[in-house]
């Protein structure tokens, strides 16, 4: 089985961290939530700063949670997470989605959220997700779909920050578009189609403070995280492109009628 290479596009710089740790379940995981019973058994694959994790494990409680991540920072922020919202049964430990630690079929859920479009090979993924689960146990996925982003007004800047994300992720070997993919990935990994229940749901950013949190989050990344080094370190911008970038977020998070969606894919797979 093997491990991935280093190569997750936006790093764990804390305007990302930030990102990531204002989804909850209600946000990010709505199409699962119905498949969760107290004392359920569920891995959380890549869990970033946990605050997914922390609603998943408080649905399953008093059923193991166990969270895992490649990198250590996600893993530590993800039982910092675990402790502050006095869950003991949530733990975290550092692990590659490409090589599980666990045994088969040790889990009732194997879920992930926008793990699938930072993996060079989705499909060894959903793979080794499913050995994990118990025979009919679920896997659970979500993805963005980034060329399915839109927003108003127009903006010439995000048109070239979109460009460069596609190109910033085909250079790391990783689809941006993942979220139309999840059906055919889980039907090359072996899953049963009469199995599998694909679905999709968006995110929307447009009242003042989600304009303003969003436009933050994305003029600070562009700049300074994972993101902007994979940019800069494969020729594909400099400096001054990417300040320009992160005008254009500022710009758009300052409009009045700045609004903003982005696709995801979902797939609840039967196992
Ligand atoms: C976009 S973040 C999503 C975090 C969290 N699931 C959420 O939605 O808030 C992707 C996470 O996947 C992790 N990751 C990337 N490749 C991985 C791999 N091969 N195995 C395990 N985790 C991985 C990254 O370190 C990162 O924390």
């Amino acid at each position: 089985m093997g491990v991935s290479a280093d190569v997750y596009t936006h790093g764990h710089h804390r305007s990302v961290v930030r990102s990531h740790a204002r989804r909850t379940a209600a946000t990010s995981a709505a199409y699962l939530l119905p498949f969760l019973q107290p004392g359920q058994r569920v891995l959380d694959v890549g869990c970033g700063p946990g605050s997914i994790t922390v609603d998943l494990a408080r649905a399953v409680s008093p059923g193991e949670v166990v969270g895992v991540d490649r990198a250590r920072a996600a893993v530590d922020l993800t039982r910092d997470a675990a402790g502050a919202a006095d869950l003991p049964n949530l733990s975290a430990e550092v692990a590659d989605v490409l090589d599980l630690p666990f045994d088969d079929a040790s889990f009732d859920v194997v879920h992930a959220h926008q793990v699938l479009q930072h993996v060079p090979d989705p499909v060894a993924a959903l793979r080794e997700m499913r050995r994990v689960t118990r025979p009919g146990g679920v896997v659970a996925v979500r993805d963005a779909d980034y060329a399915a982003t839109t927003w108003y007004p127009p903006s010439a800047g995000l048109d070239e920050w979109l460009a460069l994300y596609h190109e910033v992720t085909e250079a790391n070997r990783t689809e941006a578009d993942a979220g139309r993919r999840l059906l055919h990935w889980a039907l090359e990994a072996g899953f049963r189609a009469d199995r599998l229940t694909p679905g999709a749901s968006a995110w929307c950013f447009a009242t003042p403070e989600d304009r303003a949190w969003w436009a933050g989050t994305w003029a600070e990344r562009v700049t300074s995280s994972g993101f902007a080094e994979h940019a800069l370190r494969e020729g594909l911008a400099d400096d001054v492109a990417l300040e320009s970038l992160a005008e254009a977020w500022r710009e758009w998070g300052e409009a009045p009628d700045g609004w903003f969606a982005i696709l995801h894919g979902e797939l609840i797979a039967r196992v």
